[in-house]
């Protein structure tokens, strides 16, 4: 899917079809997302939090790299993180991200692509689902977003 993001608020459509149906998931999700400073990752990450009801506010974790949010009425949290300034592999396996791939849990990664085999390894953990989204700043009002 190819998409044209002029509004804020159209993210909220993606991310419910991609995430709305949560009784029907039973395996961990990661949502990889790879793009550009400023080409909208956070601001997407944040119509997920919705998406899946997290009412708290989501702060950009690029100077803590990892921020958790629990799902209301669940035992899953959003996992949000932000690989910006990671340089190695056993940097990920310091902060332990591979134990995150449990329960449904929502893992979303920003600048995943800088870890590309590490981040599809992660199938193998608990049936782990990954979906790939690229971002890309078109002007300053808009977004294209492939899935
Ligand atoms: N159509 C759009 N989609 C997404 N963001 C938009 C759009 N139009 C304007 N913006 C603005 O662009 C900025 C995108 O910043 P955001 O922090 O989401 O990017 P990012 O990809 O997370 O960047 P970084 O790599 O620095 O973490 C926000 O200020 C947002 O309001
Ligand atoms: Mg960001």
């Amino acid at each position: 899917m190819n998409q044209i993001i002029k509004n804020i608020d159209e993210y909220k459509k993606i991310s419910e079809k991609l995430l709305g149906n949560r009784d029907a998931i039973k395996v961990p999700h990661v949502i990889a997302l790879v793009g550009d400073l400023g080409s909208g990752k956070t601001t997407f990450t944040k119509s997920i939090a919705k998406a899946i009801g997290v009412t708290q506010e989501i702060i950009s974790p690029t100077f803590i790299i990892h921020r958790e949010y629990l799902i209301p009425n669940s035992k899953s949290y959003l996992h949000h993180l932000d690989l910006y300034r990671l340089d190695h592999e056993f940097e990920l396996d310091e902060i332990g991200i591979k134990n995150l791939m449990k329960n449904q849990n929502v893992i979303v990664i920003e600048w995943a692509d800088k870890f590309r085999k590490y981040v599809d390894l992660f199938t193998k953990i608990n049936d782990t689902k990954i979906t790939w989204i690229e971002m890309e700043y078109i002007d300053e009002g808009t977004r294209r977003l492939i899935i």
